[in-house]
């Protein structure tokens, strides 16, 4: 998966033009056509996937899973967790089917599984927990990061069917609903991520709980302990995940300081939000120490992923350090490589440049998709006049 999912790219197309596209099925099968088109640039081919999420719905997923049958691991990954960001049950035959191909490639497998607990059905606990620890298909040798995907994904179908109302953990689902809201006077949601996560944060669980949530060094710990579950070490890195960006209280310290005057007032406020730039910075960083993070691939793709979610400059060094360790799984140098072209700061297009030329397929192809980003930023879907031009043209 790539973190330029585009979730924030809600005002790209006017509402009433993107009505249109999706009463449009020509629209579909074109930008199917353009996925499906292998004389076309793989960069190109990602936009069209990207616009097919955008549109959304059962017509976008159907047109999506024509594009397996494509040579590129990369980009048949990326259907898969496209889908799965779907939520359409008319994907759950064909990722089970993925997920059971011992001869599809293990990143695929992966986002296929990933994707199937994103759709949260309960008729995919069989084929999860097949692969999942102590599983048939773990036993007989599934690659790593599948079982650790399937072992996640069976926790998490698991930790839903608890959040149903009347369950023990109701009181969690409240909270997340909660923070997925925006605040008082339109103030931005706590949790401003859209995407669905293999895992809930663990301020979550604090909250609902009335304990006093976690401070950053303590889920740093959480994140870097192999001794824990995989669910428990997501849940930190995504509660720090959503530290990373926290606003800061700058106004209701100034109210509090209202009584000493203007000069005190502005003092507060900025005091208020240099701590909490510290904060978040501190966030960046223990994140970043997820990419050394021992016992599991997956848990550091995903902490490549989630520093694309945050685009921050100061996670570069870390990005590339990930991204050049030919050591390392090519599925966390791919993740490293396209956060990085998201990041897209003037020292990431050299060694993107460079990596285009990786002995793995997985991470050249993510460099030539991040070397897009990076020369097209904001432009990762078609607008509305190219999708049209695409329709007419079918
Ligand atoms: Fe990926
Ligand atoms: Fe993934």
């Amino acid at each position: 998966m790539t973190a330029a999912d585009f979730d924030e790219s809600e005002s790209f197309i006017p509402e009433q033009e993107l009505s249109r596209a999706r009463e449009n099925p020509l629209v579909f099968q074109r930008l199917g056509e353009i996925l499906a088109d292998t004389g076309i640039a793989l960069a190109l081919r990602f936009r069209a996937l990207f616009t097919l999420k955008y549109l959304g719905g059962e017509q976008a997923a159907l047109a999506i899973e024509k594009g397996f049958a494509d040579q590129s691991a990369l980009l048949r990954h990326e259907l898969a967790y496209v889908l799965g960001q779907l939520k359409q049950q008319c994907s759950l035959p064909i990722l089970t089917q993925i997920v059971d191909d011992s001869t599809e490639d293990e990143i695929v497998r992966h986002e296929a599984g990933e994707a199937l607990a994103a759709i949260g059905d309960p008729s995919s606990f069989a084929i999860l927990r097949k692969y999942a620890p102590g599983g048939e298909g773990a036993l007989a040798g599934a690659p790593q990061p599948l079982v650790d995907t399937c072992e996640l994904a069976v926790a998490r179908l698991e930790y839903d069917a608890l959040c149903m109302p009347g369950g023990p953990l109701a009181g969690e689902a409240a909270v997340a609903a909660a923070a997925r809201s925006p605040g008082p006077d339109g103030a931005p949601a706590e949790q401003p991520f859209l995407t669905i996560d293999p895992a809930p944060p663990c301020y979550f669980a604090d909250r609902a709980a009335g304990r006093p949530a976690k401070t950053i060094p303590e889920l740093r710990e959480r994140l870097l302990d192999a001794s824990l579950p995989l669910f428990d070490r997501y849940r930190a890195l995504f509660s720090l995940r959503d530290l990373s960006v926290a606003p800061s209280n700058a106004s209701a310290a100034a109210a509090a300081a209202e009584s000493a005057g203007p000069i005190a007032q502005a003092t507060a406020a900025r005091e208020a939000e240099e701590a909490a730039q510290q904060s978040r910075e501190a966030a960046v960083l223990a994140i970043c120490a997820g990419l050394q993070a021992p016992c599991s691939a997956l848990l550091r793709h995903e902490v490549a992923f989630v520093l694309g979610q945050i685009c921050s400059p100061i996670s570069v060094p870390a990005l590339i350090a990930s991204l050049q360790d030919e050591a390392e799984h090519p599925m966390v140098r791919h993740e490293s490589a396209e956060t990085l072209g998201s990041i897209g700061t003037p020292e990431v297009k050299e060694i993107l440049e460079k990596f285009q030329l990786d002995h793995a397929e997985v991470v050249q192809e993510s460099c030539q998709v991040a070397l897009d980003m990076c020369e097209n930023e904001d432009i990762n879907i078609f607008n509305y006049a190219e999708i049209a031009r695409a329709a007419n043209s079918a």
